[in-house]
Formats: C-alpha cells, sequence, structure tokens
C-alpha cells in the first residue's frame, strides 16, 4: 500500500466570496453600478430580466447581496471562529472607481477593504483578492462596448495599480480575474465582459459575435499580464494566480472521435486561457481553430511580448462538475455553470443538475499541474443546495457529504505528488448565485435568513457543514475520513 503524506502544515483552508454576490450596499458611500447590479432574480426555469438603465420593478439581489458591507466585522469573526486560514473575496471595480473612467479613486471605497484588511489581519487569514469578478463598471460596458474595446485595458491597470499600492503589505495573492475563460462561451458575454449583445433581455441571450468576443478575450489577458508586471514592480514578492473556470471534460464513450472532441473542447474550454497565462503565447490549437472558423483578433507585437514576458505563479480553478463530449446529439444532456454536455451515466446530479465527480478534481489537479508545474489551488468547490433553516439549525448533510468526498479526493492528488497549496470553497456564507439570482441556491458554511426576494432578517447561523469543517481544518484535513465528525 503506498504511504500517505496528506495535507501540508502551511497548507490554506479557506472559503471564497464575491462582492457582487455578498456585500449589497450598491450605490453607498460613492458606488457606482456595475453590471451585475442590473438583473433581476431568476430561478432554474427563469431567467433573470436585465434593465440597463436600471428601472424595472423588481428584485435586484445583487444590490442587496447579504448585506456583507455592513455585517463584515460579524463574518470574518465567524470565518475565524470556523478556523479559515485564508479568504478569497473580490474587489468591487465601483467601489474604488464608480463609473471607471474617472482620474481619481473613491477613497471611501478604498477605506472599506482597508477595513477588511485589517479585521483579516487580526484573525491571522491570508487573504486571495480577485480584482474582477463580475463587476466591471456599467459605464464602462455602455461607454467602450466592455473589453471589446482596447480602452478598458487602461481602465483596468488604473483599478489594479491603485490596489497594488494601497494594499502592497496585506496581500501576496492576487486574481487578476475570475474564471479567465468565461469569455471563450457566450454565456457571460455581458457579466464578464461588459459587451452588450443587441437584444439582450436576460442574463445569457442575445445574439453573440464571435470575433467581437474573443477579440475582448484577448484584451483580457494582455490586461492580466500587464498587472502582473505592474504589480511586480510595485512588490516583487506579490504572487498571481492564472484563473480558470475548470469543467473537466471526458469522452462519453471510447469512440476515438468521442476521445479526440473531448480533447478538443477540453483544449478550447479548459486549457487556452492558462496555455497563455502560464506559459506565454497563445497555443497552437487555439490558432488554428480561430484561422479555421475565421475569427480574426487584432494583436500587437507589443501584446506578444506582455504576455511571453509577464506569466503568472501559481494555477486556480473553479471545480464543480464534469461532463462528457459525445459526437452523437441524441445522447442526454446536463446543464452546468458555463457550459453543460452530454451526461454521464455514472454520476448523480445537484437540485440544479450539476453533475457531482469528486473523483474527476484527482483527475483535474493531476492534469493541471502536469500540464503547468506551478503551485495549485481550488478557488471555488461547492454544492449550491435549498438549506432547511429550523428552530436557529441546518442540517446540510449533503453539503458535508459533497465536500468530504471533495476533500478526499484532494488528499489523494497530494499523495499523488500535486503541489496543491490552498482549498477556498464555495461559499464561506451564503451568496447570492450568480446563474440564477437565486439565494435558495445556498453554497455557504453559514446560514443567511434571507430569501429569493430579499425579505428576511438576514441574520447569520452555523449550519451543520460549519462544525465539520471546522473539525477539518483543525486537523488539517484528516478529519475529513472520519465518520464521528459528520
Ligand atoms: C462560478 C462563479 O462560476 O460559479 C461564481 O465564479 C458563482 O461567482 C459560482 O457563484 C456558482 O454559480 P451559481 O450560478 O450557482 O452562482
Amino acid at each position: 500500500m503506498s504511504q500517505t503524506i496528506g495535507f501540508p502544515n502551511d497548507f490554506l483552508w479557506g472559503g471564497a466570496i464575491a462582492a457582487n454576490q455578498a456585500e449589497g450596499a450598491w450605490n453607498e458611500q460613492g458606488k457606482g453600478a456595475s453590471v451585475s447590479d442590473v438583473f433581476l432574480s431568476g430561478s432554474h426555469t427563469e431567467q433573470r430580466r436585465a434593465s440597463l438603465d436600471l428601472s424595472l420593478d423588481g428584485h435586484y439581489p445583487s444590490r442587496e447581496g447579504v448585506r456583507f458591507y455592513d455585517r463584515y466585522e460579524e463574518d470574518i469573526a465567524l470565518f475565524a471562529e470556523l478556523g479559515l486560514t485564508a479568504f478569497r473575496f473580490s474587489i468591487a471595480w465601483t467601489r474604488i472607481f464608480p463609473k471607471g473612467d474617472e482620474p481619481e479613486p473613491n477613497e471611501a471605497g478604498l477605506a472599506f477593504y482597508d477595513r477588511i484588511f485589517a479585521a483579516l489581519r487580526v484573525h491571522g487569514i491570508e487573504p486571495i483578492v480577485t480584482i474582477s469578478h463580475n463587476e466591471l463598471p456599467l459605464h464602462l460596458a455602455q461607454t467602450f462596448d466592455g473589453w471589446a474595446s482596447r480602452e478598458m485595458i487602461d481602465c483596468y491597470l488604473k483599478l489594479c495599480r491603485v490596489l497594488f499600492e494601497r494594499y502592497k503589505d496585506h496581500v501576496t495573492y492576487w486574481i487578476p480575474f475570475n474564471e479567465i475563460n468565461n469569455l471563450t462561451l457566450p454565456l457571460t458575454v455581458f457579466m464578464h465582459g461588459g459587451i452588450i449583445p443587441e437584444d439582450m433581455i436576460a442574463f445569457g441571450d442575445g445574439s453573440d459575435d464571435r470575433t467581437k468576443r474573443f477579440q475582448a478575450m484577448h484584451h483580457v489577458l494582455v490586461a492580466a499580464a500587464n498587472a502582473v508586471k505592474i504589480g511586480k514592480e510595485v512588490n516583487p514578492d506579490f504572487r498571481f494566480g492564472s484563473m480558470t473556470c475548470h469543467i473537466t471534460l471526458y469522452p462519453l464513450t471510447p469512440n476515438p472521435t468521442d476521445v479526440l472532441l473531448a480533447q478538443h473542447d477540453d483544449a478550447l474550454r479548459n486549457n487556452f486561457c492558462a496555455d497563455v497565462q502560464l506559459r506565454g503565447a497563445y497555443p497552437y490549437y487555439q490558432l488554428k481553430w480561430m484561422r479555421d472558423e475565421g475569427i480574426s483578433v487584432d494583436v500587437t507585437d507589443e501584446d506578444r511580448r506582455v504576455l511571453a514576458e509577464n506569466t503568472h505563479d501559481f494555477y486556480a480553478f473553479s471545480y464543480y462538475m464534469s461532463v462528457c463530449a459525445s459526437s452523437d446529439d441524441a445522447v442526454a444532456q446536463t446543464s452546468g455553470n458555463i457550459m453543460g454536455g452530454a451526461r454521464n451515466p455514472y454520476l448523480e446530479e445537484s437540485e440544479w443538475a450539476w453533475q457531482i465527480d469528486p473523483i474527476g478534481l484527482r483527475y483535474t489537479l493531476n492534469k493541471v499541474f502536469d500540464r503547468y508545474g506551478v503551485p495549485v489551488m481550488i478557488t471555488e468547490n461547492g454544492l449550491g443546495a435549498t438549506d432547511q433553516l429550523i428552530d436557529g439549525q441546518v442540517h446540510d448533510n449533503y453539503r458535508i457529504a459533497y465536500l468530504k468526498a471533495h476533500i478526499e479526493q484532494m488528499a489523494l492528488a497530494i499523495n499523488d505528488g500535486v503541489d496543491l497549496i490552498a482549498y477556498t470553497p464555495w461559499a464561506a456564507i451564503d451568496i447570492v448565485s450568480v446563474s440564477t439570482g437565486e439565494v435558495r441556491k445556498r453554497y455557504g458554511f453559514v446560514y443567511v435568513d434571507v430569501d429569493d426576494n430579499g425579505n428576511g432578517t438576514f441574520d447569520r447561523y452555523r449550519k451543520d457543514s460549519f462544525t465539520w469543517y471546522q473539525n477539518v481544518i483543525a486537523n488539517n484535513g484528516v478529519s475529513s475520513d472520519r465518520d464521528d465528525v459528520q
């Protein structure tokens, strides 16, 4: 039997959130409207309608989030009690530059994050900061067509400079873009890319201009590389993470056609951006695919130089699920966060039909570590599920089972030799779901008493998973194997 190595002593046990899903206070103390503030709530079956002039009646869940802006002290104290040694969160761009093109930042916004860093420091929690997570200023989307325009690079780098200078003594780990590969698919072209499809009336719809989308993708990649350059000038100890939404792909059958299709889709969806960010150039398969599809992107010699000279330091990814690739259109399909695929008959699904695949996490960890050879962080992983709050308690044994199974596979991957350094499950606390706008799709260790219409006390309750994860952290992952902590 092979010897078990286990989690390293300095392993970062964390939790994650994003500003637009947690903070609320969408127009307080100078904050501007972001792309996330225009969506009403929806559900798994009803798309989130968009109101670009912010005028539709209804409930806009991102505007209120779970009131982290007002209750961060209480929340960070809960995270400390949970035992978190890392906390991943994003900085709302529109708190710092409300419209995005102002010459000077908003001091009240910067001061808010000063307070967050101070609270984390008191509790010895390592911040992992996402600079852009579906929070680009609505004004930039409306003025420049978002990342389709090269001007966005300067607006973003102005934000980066301010953050790097202000927080250089508080942050080591920066993630320039959440799920940078999202623009390889049309679903989040507005929320992630700030491009407004002409006929968009709801989240994820509207016509897709692929040339524009991949031009935007290119600008994002160049912006991220420049962020690395500027950041290292400010503080050479900064560490930058390339972050991918990794939807692991298997061939549905051993039919070589399916195998080739899975390899192709995996390359274009999961590998392309990280290949650029960690290897410093567009990979051959991406260039060929764009050529074949007639997608011509403006790439300058200076862009190529910046990409080559400013690669990232670690690989981060979100992992919720896997899907299959099949050349047979008639096979059963399953849904997913940015893409679905053919249904895997060996896997169960969540209530929102995301396939649950813990072994796929070990497979993916080995894949990405082999490919890039840099430290790896799992910056999102978790189960969106409906919880029942009864007498102040939430018995979420399904969430414990999900996390336990994934942590076990992480331990096996470490044993395989993967340099896994952090795990920040989604989410540290209940937040608003991006795809549906629901709070009912809960991910947190901490329950927030609010419903999908924004009604509730917003009081916080520790779920059973809170006590369970507390035990996992206290035992550096060992207790995930023990039944008595479930
Ligand atoms: C990730 C995003 O893709 O999926 C998060 O980075 C998001 O912001 C998470 O919340 C889960 O998706 P959803 O749609 O359930 O919120």
